[in-house]
């Protein structure tokens, strides 16, 4: 069996940016499930949440091969992909490869823990594929167990759900269960001429601002490209002037809102940011830095490392 190509979100699938953020959210829902806020029912909202199965461009195929190869040390990333292609009746050979909302949800099955995964998706067409994450075997058994629901917001119609807005309006009345994640692509740097960017951050900004006070955990992930040198200088704390950039949001968390930071250059340069009040600080950062160092340590066997610098855990 063959996964349909030529999809415009396969280019970034299974890249390096892919690899770590999908190891930080099933490393993440695994550990929260242990703490009593999330243990009798985790309700992840997942926005900007793509088509659920990709099929990798030529130059992430070896990528996405190597990590779920069943020879080197082992991973988190791999064991689910290939649990999950297995399902499909998929070769574990990198030319098909699971996405976020597709882990998550066989995360969740396989956990077997009370669980909701509402899928927020803007593309019409690309909801469409998102549906079929539930005639997975182990998705479907867990949805007629009654343990997982998987509610695709907005399912079969044609209009574009903008995702975004509905987390920040709709999220006053969400709670310390809820756990958001955010896929943005790059905006983060000034662009006067951009009113869309300034927006869009500041709807993000909201967002942050808002889970002060539902204790909601926030997950986003950051990309600049190949805009390395913009973003050494957002990270690094030399672009503050940009408005509700990089800089400005994170100066909004401290005390028990002080997130989990994740830079790394792998090709792109990309960064993580876990803000989550509910769960030990400590033990977060020591979980997701056990499944970064096994992700690290099996691609290093198979030689394909990243060609930069390797994920580092800023706390
Ligand atoms: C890079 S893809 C998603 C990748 C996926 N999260 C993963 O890690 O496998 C980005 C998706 O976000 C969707 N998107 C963009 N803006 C959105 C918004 N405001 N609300 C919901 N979805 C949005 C796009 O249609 C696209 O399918």
């Amino acid at each position: 069996m063959q996964v349909e190509n030529g999809h415009l979100q396969d280019g970034n699938a299974a890249n390096g940016g892919d690899l770590v953020k999908h190891t930080v959210y099933l490393s993440l829902v695994r550990n929260l499930i242990e703490n009593p806020t999330w243990k009798g029912g985790i309700k992840i909202r997942e926005c900007h949440a793509g088509r659920g199965l990709y099929a990798p461009v030529p130059g992430n195929v070896d990528l996405a091969h190597n990590v779920m190869s069943e020879q080197g040390p082992g991973c988190l990333l791999g064991e689910m992909e290939r649990g999950i292609l297995s399902e499909r009746k998929l070769l574990p050979d990198g030319t098909a490869y699971a996405g976020s909302a597709l882990l998550n949800a066989y995360n969740l099955a396989s956990l077997g823990v009370p669980a909701t995964l509402d899928l927020y998706e803007m593309d019409g067409a690309v909801r469409r594929d998102l549906s079929a994450i539930r005639d997975y075997p182990s998705i479907r058994q867990a949805i007629s167990d009654g343990k997982l629901t998987v509610n695709v917001l907005e399912e079969g119609r044609g209009e574009e759900f903008d995702g975004e807005t509905y987390i920040r309006d709709t999220m006053d009345q969400w709670g310390p269960e809820d756990v958001i994640l955010l896929d943005p692509f790059a905006f983060w740097r000034d662009d006067d001429k951009s009113r869309i960017r300034r927006v869009r951050r500041g709807l993000y900004r909201d967002i942050l601002d808002k889970s002060a006070t539902t204790q909601s955990t926030v997950v986003i992930f950051f990309t600049w490209g190949n805009a390395h040198l913009g973003a050494r200088q957002d990270i690094l704390c030399c672009n503050a002037a940009c408005e509700n950039g990089y800089q400005q949001l994170i100066s909004h968390l401290w005390g028990d809102r002080r997130p989990v930071v994740v830079t790394w250059c792998w090709r792109y340069t990309f960064a993580m940011w876990i803000v989550s009040s509910g769960c030990q600080h400590d033990l977060l950062v020591g979980a997701t830095k056990r499944d970064l160092d096994q992700l690290h340590q099996h691609m290093r066997h198979h030689r394909k490392g990243p060609d930069t610098d390797w994920p580092c855990l800023v706390v």
